[in-house]
């Protein structure tokens, strides 16, 4: 497709240095460029650009984009700035935007920018999920890599997987996966990234679903400071509808910040005696600082045998509170998928494993309007 881009620039230089960029493109044209934005909303209408690129470091940056899109509808409008923030950004993307994009840019950079921004826009109401456990072995990496397929394939959404299980995240071998950067190169990148340069850091798995993986070796967990994660989360917020996070096992700085920032936190527990009860109560008592703790913060539990509503209904009662839902004993199909490098959720679609999968990713896709049903 030939791209016919409108390139509104207050800055001069920048102005002749992107406008450089576009007549050099082989599939871009530049219809027109203004350095100033009354130029673009007068003379500019004879023209019929499909992409405009708008300086949103202007002044009234917010009012001239609504009017470009009035008086270009069938333009994608795709905000530049030399910083981003998260704050901004979503204001812009609220007014009518398609994304924003950091300048200045390359072609690549540009030509990647058009094709994800006119393709899925930039994600405005994204979910973002942390996979709690109190303890480790609780089935959760299992747990968020079926889920993930399958709330991408009833969607067909954007959805990312961050491995921030930091010290012994195994998302990787999981997917099968040999990443070029992983969270320890994002953390250490995010404060001059935009979200798009972002999406390059996760590895794909397929069309739908990416993974940013984590540290290759655990001594790298130094490398990836709070604030630095907190950012590489709030930006993974506008790449994808569905946000998965892995987090270490137990309440640490890593575990509780993702929590934080999620909408929702999955208290992930596998039964193994019976203690894992009294473990789960103990971590809700903790998120019950949170005010809206009993909306946010939900309950899984593995391995339960046997694998029906009544074991759910049972452990909610134990547990004194709601448990969302639970996943069967299927350590043959985990195992033997993870032996092939599949997923459990294909290897056997109609196991009572997909079905409490698909299930409990239903339940994320279409949260039902009364909580549980228990109460
Ligand atoms: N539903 C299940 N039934 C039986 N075994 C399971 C189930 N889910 C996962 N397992 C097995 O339990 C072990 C731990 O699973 P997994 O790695 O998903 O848990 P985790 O909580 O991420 O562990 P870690 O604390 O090491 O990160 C693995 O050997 C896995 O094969
Ligand atoms: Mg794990």
């Amino acid at each position: 497709m030939q791209y016919k881009i409108m390139l509104i620039e207050h800055n001069r230089l920048l102005l002749e240095q992107l406008s450089k960029v576009i007549e050099n493109a082989p599939d871009m044209e530049l219809e027109a460029r203004f350095q100033s934005s009354s130029d673009a909303l007068g003379q500019g209408r004879v023209f019929s650009p499909n992409i405009i690129l708008l300086d949103a470091e202007i002044g009234n940056a917010t009012e001239l984009l609504q009017e470009l899109i009035g008086v270009f509808p069938g333009a994608a409008v795709i905000c530049t700035g030399e910083k981003w923030e998260a704050e901004s950004t979503s204001h812009f993307i609220q007014a009518g935007a398609s994304g924003y994009l950091i300048k200045p840019f390359t072609y690549n950079g540009l030509k990647e920018a058009i094709k994800i921004y006119t393709a899925n826009g930039m994600e405005m109401d994204c979910h973002a999920m942390t996979f709690f456990s109190p303890k480790g072995k609780s089935g959760k990496t299992t747990l968020i890599a079926n889920l993930a397929m399958a709330i991408s394939r009833t969607t067909g959404e954007q959805v990312g997987i961050i491995d921030a299980d930091l010290q012994f995240g195994d998302m990787a071998v999981f997917f099968n996966l040999e990443p070029q950067s992983t969270i320890v190169e994002a953390a250490r990148d995010a404060s001059f990234l935009s979200p798009l340069d972002l999406r390059s850091y996760y590895t794909k798995v397929n069309d739908k679903v990416y993974v940013l993986c984590g540290t290759k070796t655990p001594s790298l967990i130094d490398r990836v400071a709070i604030d630095s994660l907190e950012a590489v989360i709030k930006m993974s917020r506008s790449l994808f509808k569905y946000l998965l996070i892995d987090v270490p096992a137990g309440f640490n700085p890593t575990s509780i910040a993702a929590a934080e920032m999620s909408d929702t936190t999955y208290v992930v527990a596998m039964m193994n005696g019976g203690y894992e009860v009294k473990h789960v109560q103990r971590a809700l008592e903790i998120f019950a600082g949170w005010e809206d703790c009993a909306n946010r913060v939900k309950t899984v539990f593995t391995r339960v045998v046997p694998c029906n509503d009544q074991s759910r209904r049972k452990l909610t009662e134990a547990m004194g509170c709601p448990v969302e839902a639970v996943m069967p004993n299927a350590y043959m199909v985990v195992s033997k998928a993870a032996d092939n490098g599949q997923m459990a959720l294909d290897l056997e679609p109609d196991s009572p494993l997909a079905m409490s999968i698909n299930y409990l990713a239903g339940r994320i896709i279409h949260p039902p309007a009364g909580g549980t049903g228990d109460d």
